[in-house]
């Protein structure tokens, strides 16, 4: 084989997106449960999609059924369950995609640790808003109402702590805003980041 027809270095990152016609960053939602994360990363999928953008949504349900299906929710497994998932943002923002995070992520230090993992530049926090009343309300899942009847412990917001982002890139208050309201914000947001010019 000659070497003229033989590059045996990796295609970088910067070839992959100029290939996909993008820039790789990783959204990453942080809230409490019910707050709106998944319904907001699947809608701002869907959006990116119709524009041309190629996406990863990872969640919960994904996350926690699959490569961490054996961690749990004390802090040690919370932190190990951001950290294996930073790794994961790392590797497709590496490949060129843009990955939408919807984590409680509910530390300053698990989120400071995945911006880390990731690099700050690939980095968009975003707070999504909702009051702990309105989640408990709202409870999608069934699970506050198990956690406060005392099945379920160490529940994010009743008897393990969230503590609200201090500087996010951006706040989305979902008590206010219509689903469709909150995903084009987010994406209005993002387009200039995610541009490739
Ligand atoms: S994190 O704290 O480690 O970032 P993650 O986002 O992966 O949490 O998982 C949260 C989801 O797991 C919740 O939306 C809820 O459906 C479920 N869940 C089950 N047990 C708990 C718990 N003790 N605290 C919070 N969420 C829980």
């Amino acid at each position: 084989m000659s070497d003229s027809h033989c590059n045996t270095t990796y295609l970088t990152q910067e070839e992959k997106e100029k290939y996909l016609r993008q820039r790789a960053r990783a959204i990453w939602l942080t809230g409490y449960s019910g707050s709106g994360k998944s319904t907001i990363a699947l809608g701002l999928e869907r959006m990116l999609a119709s524009n041309g953008y190629f996406t990863r949504v990872l969640d919960g349900d994904i996350i926690r059924t699959g490569i961490n299906k054996n961690l749990g929710y004390s802090p040690d497994d919370r932190y190990e369950n951001i950290r294996r998932i930073a790794e994961v943002n790392k590797l497709f923002i590496q490949t060129g995609i843009i990955t939408i995070n919807a984590f409680i992520s509910p530390t300053h230090e698990i989120r400071a640790l995945a911006k880390g993992i990731i690099g700050e530049p690939y980095f968009t926090e975003i707070y999504v808003d909702a009051r702990l009343e309105e989640c408990i309300r709202r409870d999608p899942k069934g699970l506050y109402k198990k956690a406060i009847e005392g099945k379920i412990k160490d529940f994010t917001g009743l008897d393990a702590p969230y503590e609200v982002p201090l500087h996010p890139d951006l706040v989305i208050h979902t008590e206010q805003l219509t689903e469709e309201q909150a995903v084009d914000l987010l994406f209005r947001f993002l387009i200039p980041k995610l541009k490739y010019e």
